[in-house]
């Protein structure tokens, strides 16, 4: 990993600010390797410095991966003038990390949403090139059917010549609302939505239950999130 200045290190664990973490500098209580640095830009790897402040050892893990049920009402965002964000759900030391969602849910969607600062893991669970399987609970109206099926697996064209990779629709109940799960192998905008409204079966309650190797743990209310295992960790990279 490469060497980053002090007050940076200290600002990652999320318990500082940079300024804040100049100022311990500025005031001996860091020691790194059992020596006071003379700045706070000086350079260290995360992996092997051993930092310490007023005596405590502090743990710099590269990065920390949240699990969140999101809620219906809240947008998948960092900041957004016009509502609720996810981050907001999470206490102010993930914020400081520059916490951010990987991928989107619409406003008015629920289940997993995976934060995290790991910027490059973010992006290789959501480059259009790794078809990383989305798992999704739907509730629509109208009778879903074998032909509703056909279509996904076929991969369908939306308005505009948007065209969807095959995709699962597995039937669970079909009426006058109808449930299924559904897979998708990528990320459209409003992309579950918008394949069920081409069928003229619009979704009336959308939730993701699992993404990859990851799936949302059902002991987590809406609204209630936890850092994942380092099991789930694994499983994900
Ligand atoms: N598809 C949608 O339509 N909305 C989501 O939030 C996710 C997938």
């Amino acid at each position: 990993m490469a060497a980053e200045r002090l007050d940076k290190l200290l600002a990652s664990t999320g318990r500082w600010s940079r300024s804040e973490a100049k100022r311990l500098v500025r005031e001996g209580r860091v020691r790194v390797d059992g020596r006071v640095p003379a700045s706070a830009e000086e350079k260290y790897d995360a992996e092997t410095a051993a930092l310490t402040v007023d005596g405590e050892a502090l743990r710099l893990a590269a990065h920390t991966y949240v699990m969140l049920h999101k809620p219906a009402g809240t947008l998948s965002a960092t900041e957004d003038g016009r509502g609720r964000t996810v981050l907001e759900l999470l206490p102010e030391e993930y914020r400081r990390r520059g916490f951010f969602p990987v991928g989107r849910l619409d406003k008015d969607a629920e289940g997993l949403l995976l934060l995290t600062d790991d910027g490059a893991l973010a992006h290789a669970l959501l480059s259009p090139k790794r078809h990383v399987d989305k798992l999704y609970y739907v509730r629509v109206q109208g009778a879903l059917d074998e032909a509703d099926r056909a279509a996904f697996a076929a991969g369908m064209t939306l308005g505009g010549g948007l065209h969807c990779l095959p995709a699962e629709l597995r039937i669970l109940s079909a009426g006058a609302e109808s449930e299924a799960l559904v897979t998708l192998r990528e990320g459209k905008f409003h992309q579950v939505k918008r394949m069920l409204a081409a069928r003229g079966k619009p979704v009336l309650y959308l939730k993701r239950l699992a993404m990859g190797a990851l799936t949302l743990d059902e002991r987590l209310a809406p609204g209630e999130w936890r850092e994942l295992t380092k099991e789930e960790e694994k499983k994900l990279k």
